[in-house]
This record gives structure tokens, C-alpha cells and sequence, in this order.
């Protein structure tokens, strides 16, 4: 179905860079460039210096990054590592898949790690707390540093969603032991298929990241240090995202003009709650728009027959997906939020048209409702 509002718009955005991004890959085709050359280490080293970090290593997902920085820290078995269940079910994968224990706890109404509630999770086992920057707003890092310090925990922060938000003036993915980020082609920064980063000050991890990319081996020596992966980002896909990180700053401002807009066009309707949260210390850089309604299945509906493409994320709690092998932790947040959240149009593309559009359909939508839900 063509809608009048896509959730993105993956063709307006080639056609709005296609000559810096036609340049990028002819530079890579025509000199031959496929695998872990110049155009990599530019965009890692650019990367590097847009978080504020020393180090950046280029994977071929955000998976990748979360799995790599948890190794990197010697995460594994017999280890807990405390996270959110809100969040993609990569986050809790990569803690399976290193062979420790996810240890779930609830999220506050940011959708983020609730701080009041990390402690009472810790146990002699812990290890990390990975904490999740979730739809483009950090955590509160301040609290999440005093804990973890307080307990000797490895902060690792899943960023994928997150890139160019900060906290006190600090962006994400330069306040743990390592950085997370997906380059999955819907995210701030997207690439024309999978790829991620690894971000870090910590010489070992970056290490053992870029070794664990090419199965373990050292491309210096030849030699091989751990059974690795094979997980390198493609020297095209760097070089196309190089070219779209200049972009990234005019693009996050954008977001944040849309999701003005659209909080000035949705305030005080029926029982929406709309994501502005306290910027104080935040600078939220919007990779989605979620709001909250109890009425979320029929505003999609609504929404979705008048011709907006809307998303959600996530319509059921990680644990009630039975293959995942997770107990029920019993998150009262979480499970409300999988209840009333729906992610409304938000890119770099789209316009004010398509906001105001959207908000007069969520406004006809309530307007139909019973006193009770308005
Ligand atoms: C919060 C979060 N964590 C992890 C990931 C995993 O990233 P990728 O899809 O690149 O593996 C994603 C991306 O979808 C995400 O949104």
C-alpha cells in the first residue's frame, strides 16, 4: 500500500544526496576498494571524533557492536548483566550469545532504564549494566556512572538508536566501556543495508573488536587470536555513511523541529502522552516519536486507513515471545507500554505537511472517541 505519509522515505532520501553518495561508491567500485580500506578508516576515525571517543570500529551490525563490547569487557559465562526489555531483541541476544545471564528491569516513562530500580537487581553476579539510549534519548548517565561505579559494573551503552543525543553535553556512546550503534538503513544515520559500530576510549576493547570482525585474526600478523566472526562493515557502506555523517547534525535539528510541531499540534489531545521529556541535562536527537494512548490499536488503525504509515515498537513484551527462552520478570512498565505506544512519521524527510496531516488525522481520531477516552 502507497500511503500519503510513509514512515520514512528511503527513495527522497537517495535522490536529496544522490551525487555524494553516486561519488562515495564510484570512489570505493572504481578503485577497486571492497574490503577494510581508506574510506573505512576515514569514516571511523570521523565517527570516532563526532561521540568524542578514541577509538570507533566499523561491524557489519549493531548486534555485532553489542556482542564485541561485551567480550571486549570479558563478559561471559556465569555472569549477569542487568538491561531493559524494552528495547530490540538484539540487546538481550548479544547477552545470551556471550553466554551470560539478562537480568531484565523496568523502564520510567522516557521508555529508559528506570535508575531507581538498578540496584535492587544487582547481585554478587553482576557484571554490566547495559543500559539502552532508547528512540534518540539518553539515559540518565549521571545516575547510571554513580551505580555503576558504586558496584564495580562495566557500563556498555546500547546507542543504536541514539547517536548525536548527549547528556550534559557528552553524546552517546562515550560514557561506558563501549558504544553501540546500528547503521540500519531507518536509523539517524543509515547505510543501504546492515552495519554498526563499536565505540570506545578503552585500547582492549577496540582491540579485541577489530580482532573478532575478521574472525579473530590480526591483519597486521596473520595471526589468529579467537574464534571471531566474520563482521566487518563494507568498505562501500562506510564511505556512503562518511558522506551522510556531515549531514547528521541539519538532520537531527530537523527531527527536532518535527517533534515540535508535532508536540504543539497534539498537546491536550484526548489521553495522549507525547514524549517531551525533561532536556535539562538531555539533548534528544529523535530517532522515533512515540506517544502513548490507551486507545493505540484503533488510532493505528485510523491512521493507517487515512494513509499514514505508523509503527510500533514493540506490541508485546520480549518475554512473551516464547522461542527467546525468557521468564516473565514481571515489569509493570513495560507491559503498559507494549499496550499504548505507536511511533508516528519521523526522518530527515519528513515535512511539515506530512506533520500537520498526521496530527489532524490524530485530532479527527479523538474527536470520534466517548468522553471517557478523550
Ligand atoms: C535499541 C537497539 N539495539 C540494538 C539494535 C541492533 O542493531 P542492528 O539491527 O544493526 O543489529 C537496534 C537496531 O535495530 C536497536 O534499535
Amino acid at each position: 500500500m502507497g500511503y500519503k505519509v510513509p514512515f520514512v522515505d528511503p527513495r527522497t532520501h537517495y535522490r536529496n544526496y544522490q551525487s555524494e553518495i553516486d561519488a562515495a561508491i564510484f570512489d570505493c567500485l572504481s578503485k577497486g576498494d571492497l574490503i577494510y580500506r581508506q574510506q573505512l578508516r576515514n569514516f571511523e576515525e570521523r565517527l570516532a571524533a563526532f561521540v568524542g571517543v578514541k577509538y570507533a570500529v566499523g561491524l557489519s551490525s549493531g548486534y555485532h557492536a553489542l556482542l564485541f563490547a561485551l567480550m571486549g569487557a570479558s563478559i561471559g559465562p556465569g555472569d549477569e548483566v542487568i538491561t531493559v526489555a524494552h528495547t530490540f531483541v538484539a540487546t538481550v541476544s548479544a547477552i545470551i550469545h556471550c553466554g551470560a545471564k539478562p537480568v531484565l528491569v523496568d523502564v520510567a516513562s522516557d521508555f529508559n532504564i528506570d535508575p531507581d530500580l538498578i540496584e535492587e537487581a544487582v547481585t554478587e553476579r553482576t557484571r554490566a549494566l547495559m543500559v539502552v539510549h532508547l528512540n534518540g534519548r539518553i539515559c540518565d548517565m549521571a545516575r547510571v556512572t554513580e551505580i555503576a561505579s558504586k558496584h564495580n559494573l562495566v557500563v556498555i551503552e546500547d546507542a543504536a538508536q541514539s547517536l548525536g543525543a548527549t547528556f550534559d553535553g557528552r553524546r552517546a556512546g562515550s560514557f561506558g566501556a563501549a558504544g553501540c550503534f546500528s547503521f540500519y538503513p531507518f536509523k539517524l544515520l543509515g547505510g543501504f543495508g546492515d552495519g554498526g559500530a563499536l565505540t570506545t576510549n578503552d585500547a582492549g576493547i577496540a582491540r579485541m573488536a577489530s580482532l573478532l570482525r575478521f574472525n579473530g585474526e590480526d591483519r597486521d600478523t596473520g595471526e589468529y587470536h579467537h574464534h571471531g566472526q566474520t563482521a566487518l562493515l563494507d568498505n562501500v557502506q562506510a564511505a556512503v555513511l562518511d558522506a551522510k555523517l556531515r549531514h547528521l547534525p541539519a538532520w537531527i535539528e530537523h527531527r527536532r523541529t518535527i517533534a515540535q510541531r508535532y508536540r504543539k499540534r497534539l498537546a491536550c489531545v484526548g489521553d495522549l502522552m507525547l514524549p517531551h521529556f525533561s532536556e535539562e541535562k538531555q539533548f534528544d536527537s529523535f530517532q522515533n516519536y512515540v506517544i502513548r494512548t490507551r486507545s493505540r490499536d484503533a488510532l493505528r488503525a485510523h491512521l493507517r486507513d487515512n494513509g499514514v504509515e505508523t509503527l510500533v515498537h514493540w506490541p508485546k513484551p520480549m518475554w512473551e515471545h516464547r522461542g527467546l527462552g525468557l521468564t516473565n520478570p514481571g515489569l509493570p512498565e513495560t507491559e503498559s507500554i507494549c499496550r499504548e505506544v505507536i511511533s508516528l512519521p519521523m526522518s530527515a524527510e519528513t515535512t511539515f505537511e506530512q506533520v500537520d496531516y498526521t496530527t489532524e488525522q490524530v485530532r479527527e481520531f479523538f474527536s470520534t472517541l466517548g468522553p471517557d477516552r478523550r
